[in-house]
């Protein structure tokens, strides 16, 4: 059993939320602030009701040690703005100087700075993990993007609570990626793309024997047919991939589960060239960039009879505009139909927005390893430590 937030005695307490700010920052601006924006309903809930909010999170991967171009600085601007009121950034995550800060009763919002500038946190080692954990009385965890990592805030603290619950945006990543595994509403359709087929190896064999069809786009469908002999002419292929292609390919058959891969494609010489619609086979000299306007149909077919639907991998080259109709016409027939909607991984979230109906999609993932290991059937360590006997 997990505890949810209203599950928790909040009022007055410090409560120490785990969340992942871990998002694309550039010449110190953030660039993507689906993830932040993503926990907002969880800081304020606490916020509401807790008498100090101390909010952490990793950035990037500054290797164990303080980095300035790691710091948690635009991520404090960003929550400023988005919840009105001052958040204080702490300038570091344990110690004398973060102590002093928390027992500051003129401090209520306290960024701690980010948790990988120490090495234990990487570590899960018990000693920063009590640090941690010294400085709070309830332990929330919101940080599902992090929750495939046993590291010190994301599973070795959670431990030293006796009060812990889950955030609201990981209750609602558990509901959705869990409805999708165990329970989803039918036909379940999964629309995979993406370039690699070596990344998504677990997740097919978890979810094939789970889904009504399958659909297959974007780089990693040229594997797949050329384990099916279709000639793919110089598209990115994983040739040692071939073989654990065809397994997939035989175990949906044995499944009696409709695996479709395109028909024609969107290819082109090189990607700065000019394109071509070919049929099944491409020419020796193109690779393709994207799915043909015949699958693009039998795709949009096929997620139109979804009860469920759940995609990961954009299916063609859709950051180029003549490559991107494809990725385009998916996003549009996922929300056109009224099924419920799921999409997961941040390029497959980006094209989603690129497309403009985000705000339609029935949930946006915020995980990228977390939501692909959730979905191949792994125990996330970070789930597991909220975990309590009923
Ligand atoms: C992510 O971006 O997937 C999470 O924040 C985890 O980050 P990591 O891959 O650096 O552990």
């Amino acid at each position: 059993m997990i505890r949810g937030l209203d599950q928790l005695d909040l009022t007055g307490k410090t409560v120490f939320v785990r969340a992942d700010f871990n998002v694309p920052v550039r010449d110190g601006k953030i660039t993507e602030t689906h993830r932040i924006d993503s926990t907002l309903p969880t800081l304020r809930f606490v916020l509401a009701r807790a008498g100090k909010v101390l909010l952490a999170s990793h950035l990037g991967r500054p290797g164990g040690k303080p980095d300035a171009r790691w710091s948690l600085t635009p991520v404090r601007e960003h929550l400023e703005k988005s919840l009105a009121r001052p958040v204080a950034l702490a300038p570091d995550c344990v110690g004398p100087q973060v102590e002093a800060l928390v027992r500051d009763p003129g401090q209520k919002v306290i960024l701690l700075e980010n948790l990988r500038f120490h090495k234990e946190e990487e570590a899960n080692d018990p000693a920063f993990s009590q640090a941690l954990a010294s400085l709070a009385d309830v332990y929330v965890n919101d940080a599902f993007g992090a929750a495939h990592r046993a590291h010190a805030s994301t599973a070795g603290m959670a431990r030293f609570f006796r009060a812990k619950g889950a955030g609201l945006l990981l209750r609602r990543e558990l509901d959705y990626l869990g409805k999708a595994l165990f329970s989803p509403d039918r036909p379940f359709v999964v629309i995979l793309g993406g370039a690699k087929v070596s990344d998504k190896i677990g997740m097919l064999k978890n979810l094939v024997p789970k889904v009504d069809s399958l659909l297959i786009g974007g780089g990693m469908a040229y594997t797949f047919l050329k384990a099916r002999g279709v000639a793919v002419g110089k598209s990115l292929i994983e040739e040692e991939k071939i073989s654990l292609a065809r397994e997939i390919i035989r175990l949906a058959e044995s499944r009696r589960v409709p695996l479709l891969l395109p028909v024609d494609h969107i290819a082109a010489e090189q990607i700065t060239a000019s394109p071509i619609t070919t049929g099944a086979d491409i020419p020796a000299n193109y690779m393709g960039l994207d799915i043909g306007p015949k699958t693009v149909d039998r795709f949009c077919q096929e997620i139109g009879r979804a009860g469920m639907a759940l995609w990961n991998g954009p299916v063609g080259l859709f950051e180029e505009e003549k490559f991107s109709r494809g990725t385009r016409s998916v996003a549009q027939a996922l929300v056109e139909h009224g099924a419920i909607s799921i999409v997961a991984g941040g390029d497959t979230v980006a094209a989603v927005a690129q497309a403009g109906v985000e705000d339609k999609i029935t949930h946006l993932s915020t995980g990228g390893g977390a939501t692909l290991e959730f979905l191949e059937g792994k125990i996330l360590p970070g789930i597991q430590a909220l975990e309590e006997e009923p």
